[in-house]
């Protein structure tokens, strides 16, 4: 199975829906094909819409973010799991650079997977370094400290997934070679199994992913998918990764 998700962050009116659409008649004809998963995380505003219209398709809609607790609360402004759940999100991603830049902590994330987890939300669990400690050759030690401060052995890892997610290369065109990207995937799997022991999430690449960019690591087996930010937002441009990936 392999994934293409959509990170549309601070982007979308109702009217957008329009992109998802044409991506779903690509993906309905596309049966040669059909063993790869799309979801689409839209701001929340247009979560219960847009679920709503793809509740019977296969486009999956998720969240980019949640609260750590409660049900409902008098927190102002905050989204619990729970109403993402019932408003229709199968997934939220959790631990983006842009939601750890501002301040999101390890504890907090670890807080925000099991109270997903527990309100049958899957979880997307970005992880990545910065310039600063690739150059630094730190990338190694930040991720698999990212890794083993959240997950824990006895969350269900059929409902997570890990996307691999470079600062520096997120909206920037900068991109790791195809020798460093196996090579980190493949380090972040050998933790995975550490935790996991027999059965790991599928682990995604996201960063600078466009039609031209996934060719770089269509051969590159272990990963297991894409997490897209500018790219996902134009129909055109998201379905060329699909062909192009494929191809
Ligand atoms: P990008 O963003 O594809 O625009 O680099 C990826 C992300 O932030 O998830």
């Amino acid at each position: 199975m392999r994934y293409f998700i959509g990170n549309w962050k601070m982007f979308g009116v109702p009217k957008s829906i329009n992109i998802l659409k044409k991506i779903n008649s690509f993906y309905s004809k596309d049966i040669k094909r059909s063993n790869y998963r799309i979801i689409i995380t839209p701001p929340y505003t247009l979560i219960g819409n847009y679920s709503n219209y793809f509740k019977k398709k296969k486009i999956l809609i998720g969240s980019q973010n949640c609260y750590h607790k409660d049900l409902f609360s008098s927190n102002t402004g905050a989204i619990s799991p729970f109403m993402l759940k019932k408003s229709g999100a199968t997934y939220t991603l959790i631990g983006h650079s842009d939601n750890r830049g501002e301040g999101d902590t390890d504890t907090l994330l670890k807080d925000k997977v099991k109270f997903s987890l527990r309100n049958n939300l899957k979880i997307v669990f970005c992880i990545g370094e910065s310039k600063k400690q690739k150059k630094n050759k730190q990338t190694q030690t930040v991720l698999k400290k990212q890794l083993f401060k959240v997950l824990e052995k006895k969350f269900n890892s059929n409902n997570i997934i890990v996307a691999y997610e470079p600062i520096w290369s997120i909206g920037t065109g900068e991109l790791p070679t195809t020798e460093e990207l196996n090579k980190t995937i493949k380090f972040i799997k050998k933790i995975l199994k550490g935790i996991f022991r027999k059965k790991i999430p599928p682990v995604l690449y996201g960063g600078s992913v466009d039609g031209n960019s996934v060719k770089l690591y269509r051969d590159i087996k272990e990963i297991d998918g894409f997490l897209i930010g500018g790219a996902s937002k134009s129909s055109k441009k998201f379905i060329d990764i699909i062909r192009n990936y494929y191809r």
